[in-house]
């Protein structure tokens, strides 16, 4: 049994990206070859105990799954009840069952131990092979291990991955390394920003985030995106960093949210009142890139800028081109970030992304996750 994470995007019963698939093919593969009779289980989205919703339903997933293996997959309604029991007793050597979403059962979210016991019933190994999960103690990442009593508990191949380079990579970095945080809000990320101005050279900021320092250190920003109640924390933030937190010197700002607003380069704490800065300038984007080229080992986690509406991607665009030049080890936190090294095409020319987004800024953070911790080899 195999706990995956497949909670991917869709859009009208169709996966509109499947790298948190493609990502845990090679342990899928691993023992289908070796004859080993694989369940599979996820959850999709957070279904409100609304058993049934067609929209949470995985059976779309485990049709993209056989396209990708190439092997006929077949779906159980249910996820411990009589069509998943004869589904399993049924499989073949070989064979995949994908289950119906976990989070149908709200056993699931409530790590209910019953719950638990009735899926490691049907199972003789789990795996977990679900990093973007890893962070939660839902039942099947906690509680379905330790039902599993003696019989094996292991890690899977991209979970293993993950922690290589969320974990190791960063307890014994190549320097100078250098980290760069973007996004709209510092309050998703300041223990991510401790843990990184502690043990990084210098934490490169970006996105909406950075107009609260800038606000926190007396400049201007107009209407740019504020958090008024994180201006305390980020000056503290400032003087723990200083010298190794870097703020953009420059914004490319727009007078609305949209593509055919009028646009002003200008200082950071010099925009004008009727003004948003909607990304980095290019005297920042220059900077950032010199310091990135020169780092051995690099993280990313947030956009600069609203990378999604041109031409704001730019400050993105010049991040992610000089990360996939440099040779250092390069890791990009899952979320946005990974969508805009996807969309911009260079997944190829970088280390690592990761398919976690909260559970990669949680290993980042340095947290315990209680669903390796109960693995037998994590
Ligand atoms: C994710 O997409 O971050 C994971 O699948 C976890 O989903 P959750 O935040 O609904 O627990």
């Amino acid at each position: 049994m195999m706990r995956v994470d497949f909670n991917v995007p869709m859009d009208d019963g169709r996966v509109t990206d499947d790298r948190r698939i493609e990502m845990a093919l090679p342990s899928i593969r691993s023992v289908i070859d070796r004859g080993g009779k694989l369940v599979l289980i996820s959850h999709l989205g957070r279904p409100k105990g609304d058993e049934g919703d067609a929209k949470f339903s995985l059976q779309p997933v485990a049709a993209r799954l056989a396209e990708l293996t190439g092997t006929p997959v077949t779906f159980a309604s249910d996820t411990v009840g009589d069509d998943a029991r004869a589904k399993v007793s049924q499989l073949q050597p070989g064979g995949i069952l994908v289950l119906e979403n976990l989070r149908f059962n709200k056993g699931e979210k409530a790590g209910d131990e019953e719950f638990a016991g009735q899926l490691a019933a049907m199972a003789d190994i789990y795996c977990n092979n679900a990093f973007g999960t890893c962070h939660r103690k839902d039942a099947s990442m906690v509680a379905l291990p330790r039902a599993m009593d003696d019989k094996p508990k292991t890690v899977g191949s991209l979970v293993e991955k993950e922690i290589r380079f969320l974990k190791d990579a960063i307890e014994n970095p190549r320097r100078p390394f250098v980290a760069v945080l973007g996004g709209a809000k510092v309050s998703d990320k300041i223990t991510v920003i401790e843990k990184l101005l502690d043990i990084c050279d210098q934490v490169l900021v970006g996105g909406a985030m950075a107009f609260t320092f800038v606000v926190a250190r007396g400049g201007s920003v107009g209407k740019s995106r504020v958090e008024l109640d994180k201006l305390k924390l980020a000056q503290q933030l400032m003087e723990r960093g200083q010298g190794r937190l870097l703020l953009p010197v420059d914004a490319h700002c727009g007078d609305s949210f949209s593509a055919d607003c009028k646009k002003l380069i200008c200082e950071i704490d010099l925009i004008p009142d009727v003004m948003m800065g909607l990304d980095i300038g290019p005297e920042t984007a220059t900077r950032f890139g010199d310091l990135l080229s020169t780092a051995k080992t690099i993280v990313w986690n947030g956009p600069m800028g609203v990378f999604e509406m041109p031409p704001f991607d730019r400050g993105t665009q010049a991040v992610a081109q000089a990360i996939a030049d440099s040779d250092a080890t390069s890791i990009i936190g899952g979320g946005d970030s990974a969508a805009a090294i996807a969309q911009m095409g260079f997944e190829d020319q970088v280390s690592h992304v990761s398919t976690g987004g909260g559970a990669s800024l949680a290993m980042l953070e340095g947290r315990e996750f209680a669903a390796l911790e109960v693995l037998d080899d994590a």
